[in-house]
């Protein structure tokens, strides 16, 4: 679709439910990017998840599959929550995980989003976030903690403590992304699920 001067964000996003909220986003043209994207990427999981990790946005495979971290950050991603016992798939809800992005289409040549995307599309993850009530929440990358905890300090400087985020504890980590240009960082990534896996222990 072309934006146009009838681009709009759909209305009711607050009051939304799972189903009405997927339909809502897949013919979202409230930003630029509609033009360019082959899928829109809503989420993934279980809405029964006690997780929620929140990466950045589609890339390539994303924007082709529909499915959120399924090309090589997502490989990375897939064996850290092997590692800590979770699962996007089949599982308890306390070990399952709800994954969604910062913002749902993706950005031509994975350039970072920009600010009037992040707003545009905030709405659709904050009604994630209300419909899945999860116990934590796991905040990768600098964009998924700018749109969470409103804050421009780096994910380092971050990380390694509990945030909030309406009342549920928040963790700041690394994106997998990073983490595969910067492998002498995956020790500290570790340190912040094993911190997340503390945390939610004590939020149950
Ligand atoms: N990186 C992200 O932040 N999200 C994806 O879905 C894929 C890569």
């Amino acid at each position: 679709p072309r934006l146009t001067a009838s681009a709009h964000r759909p209305v009711g996003i607050e009051t939304m439910g799972w189903d009405a909220l997927r339909t809502a986003a897949a013919g979202c043209t409230a930003c630029k990017l509609c033009e360019g994207r082959k899928q829109v990427v809503f989420g993934t999981g279980s809405t029964r998840a006690q997780w929620l990790i929140v990466g950045e946005a589609p890339g390539e495979q994303e924007d082709l599959q529909g499915e959120p971290f399924v090309g090589k950050s997502g490989q990375l991603l897939d064996s850290m929550l092997r590692a800590i016992g979770l699962s996007r798939g089949d599982a308890d809800p306390r070990q399952q995980v709800y994954i969604a992005n910062t913002i749902k289409c993706r950005p031509p040549g994975n350039r970072n989003p920009q600010p009037d995307e992040l707003a545009q599309c905030e709405a659709f993850l904050i009604r994630q976030l209300a419909l899945l009530q999860p116990r934590i929440i796991l905040a990768m990358g600098r964009f998924a903690v700018q749109s969470l905890l409103r804050s421009d300090e780096p994910v380092g400087r971050l990380r390694g403590r509990v945030h909030h985020y309406q009342g549920v504890p928040l963790i700041v980590t690394y994106h997998p992304a990073y983490l595969l240009r910067n492998p002498e960082d995956k020790a500290r990534a570790w340190d912040d699920l094993c911190l997340a896996v503390e945390t939610a222990k004590r939020a149950t």
